[in-house]
């Protein structure tokens, strides 16, 4: 088991740090039940030091909460089966259409699909000297916090998610060539799919908000309307007292449930390099409240 001292609280609502743990393929059963339950608990798991761990060892680590899923434009890192690279000096081929690396918008990974990722677990390659945080929200807090009549309004509403998202409206200066490749890569293939805007955890009964970046509208309700209403749910979700911030190091891994969270990369570090490898693992259709 690992001892209450090795895990560390880092905000009110969200996030711990667990320390002395070696993260592998092969970590006997008791202790990654053990992770398991503190992830479905807090939401997101920091490791610190985990500098053994190269792109099969993560992939092996990852397996343990279920089968991996490539990035469904992106496709995996040469060498891998389901590695997504998030390298800001890279371009082209790789980008991941959030501009050279950058995810600084607040989303869940992958929401465009139907059964989209249940848990993902990001490793930090290169970090820069300062800046490049990520921030993680707490979903389920968010929901179980709302206004009843917002939480009422929540339960009753459907959100069209896709990655063909107005690019040129997160990146106002992309040039055009920017804008080519983020067709020619993230949206190759463009998904879409309606999810509910509340979820119920097929492991812990807890309901929790279903939005981020890829929402293009509400169902039933115009682009100005949605926007308005999205910008609502939005700013509970992204208050600080919903969120925990953690400064990474080269070797540190962040595993995060992605049916109960949203994130956002702090694009703050100018032209210093960052590199973050994730792999994703397959999850659920969502359940919405009428089941
Ligand atoms: C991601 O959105 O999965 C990457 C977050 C990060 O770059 O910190």
């Amino acid at each position: 088991a690992i001892p209450e001292s090795d895990i560390l609280p880092l905000s009110g609502r969200i996030g711990v740090e667990i320390r002395n743990v070696r993260l592998a393929g092969d970590l006997p059963q008791p202790l990654f039940d053990e992770i398991h339950r503190l992830l479905l608990k807090h939401k997101a798991l920091f490791f610190r030091d985990q500098h053994h761990l190269d792109d099969a060892a993560q992939e092996a680590f990852g397996a343990r909460f279920g089968g991996l899923v490539p990035h469904p434009t992106i496709g995996a890192l040469a060498g891998t089966s389901s590695v997504l690279e998030l390298d800001t000096r890279r371009t082209g081929e790789r980008d991941s259409g959030q501009g050279a690396g950058r995810a600084d918008q607040w989303h869940t990974d992958v929401t465009f699909v139907d059964a989209y990722p249940k848990i993902s677990v990001l490793r930090g390659v290169v970090i820069p000297a300062a800046g490049g945080d990520t921030v993680w929200s707490n979903t389920a807090a968010v929901y179980e916090r709302l206004p009843e009549p917002l939480r009422q309004l929540a339960d009753s509403l459907w959100a069209t998610h896709s990655n063909a998202y107005d690019y040129a409206a997160v990146r106002p200066h992309a040039t055009d060539d920017d804008r080519r490749q983020f067709d020619r890569n993230f949206t190759k293939t463009v998904f879409e799919t309606d999810h509910p805007v509340v979820r119920v955890h097929p492991e812990t009964g807890e309901r929790s908000l279903v939005l981020g970046n890829f929402v293009q509208r509400f169902v039933g309700l115009n682009k100005g309307d949605s926007q308005k209403l999205y910008d609502l749910f939005q700013s509970h979700i992204t208050a600080p007292e919903n969120t925990v911030r953690w400064r990474w190091r080269a070797g540190d891994v962040a595993v995060w449930d992605n049916r109960s969270t949203q994130h956002y990369a702090v694009n703050d570090y100018g032209d210093a390099h960052r590199v973050v490898r994730r792999v994703t693992v397959d999850g659920e259709v969502p359940v919405s409240v009428d089941g």
